[in-house]
């Protein structure tokens, strides 16, 4: 729940002035709802992809408040996050609804980043590779290993997250090759292919660190996107891996 009409323009302008970093970095912008009109358009021409950050499970109809994936393909979303944790804790999404939100996303032709990510008192209690299973699962269950082909995954450690901790890469990598190895049952394809993003105190500092491990394949950053220089560090270790 950050930014501004003017603070955007300036942090998206920002952006894209350092750009283009290497063909094979992909950057995505994820701006609150209200936003999302002006960034596509700050963002035009510069291959920077647009997303949101949190969707309807329900097509359309009677839900006030709530925005449709149909809605977000219209306003020239490629992407919409799922299932962050911030959702899951303060909001109370279950997986089987963060299953449902991926599934409607998939059929309005947007694809999910979908979070998953232990909390401190899970990880002191051993069930981190449980907590992430249970999270993957509900959606492996509901759309299929398949899905996982128009779609990302971020792994997301609840306790590293806007606190200025961060996994360290080895912590990182751990969770990264269960997710694989999880998605491998079903699939070695889409376990392969899958981009798998870590996000928890990603900054300039320690991306290249984190972006180095095998199965890190990009991060999901909150505080340092808040900085367009900040942002662009990351993005340009990014480009050296
Ligand atoms: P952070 O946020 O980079 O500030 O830890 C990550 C997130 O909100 O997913």
């Amino acid at each position: 729940m950050n930014g501004s009409t003017t603070g955007n323009a300036e942090l998206v302008a920002g952006i894209v002035a350092g750009l283009p970093v290497a063909d094979h970095v992909k950057l995505l912008i994820c701006p609150p709802f209200p936003y999302l009109n002006a960034v596509v358009d700050a963002v035009a021409g510069s291959h920077v992809a647009v997303g949101a950050q949190n969707v309807s499970e329900h097509v359309s109809g009677a839900y006030t408040g709530e925005v449709a994936a149909g809605m977000l393909r219209d306003v020239g979303c490629e992407y919409v996050i799922t299932g962050h944790s911030e959702r899951r804790t303060l909001f109370g999404e279950t997986s089987w609804q963060v299953a449902d939100k991926f599934k409607a996303a998939l059929h309005a032709g947007l694809k999910p980043v979908l979070c998953v990510g232990e909390t401190l008192e899970q990880r002191q209690a051993g069930n981190t590779e449980a907590v992430v299973d249970e999270q993957l699962s509900a959606v492996i269950e509901t759309v299929g290993i398949d899905a996982f082909g128009s779609a990302v995954v971020a792994y997301e450690p609840v306790w590293a997250i806007g606190t200025g901790v961060t996994a360290s890469p080895e912590q990182a990598q751990d969770v990264h090759r269960h997710i694989r190895a999880t998605m491998a049952e079903h699939s070695v394809e889409m376990a392969e292919s899958t981009q798998i993003l870590y996000g928890g105190s990603m900054k300039g500092e320690n991306a290249a660190g984190l972006l180095a491990m095998a199965d890190i394949d990009g991060g999901l950053i909150g505080g340092a996107s808040l900085k367009a220089n900040d942002f662009l560090a990351i993005a340009q270790a990014a480009a050296v891996v």
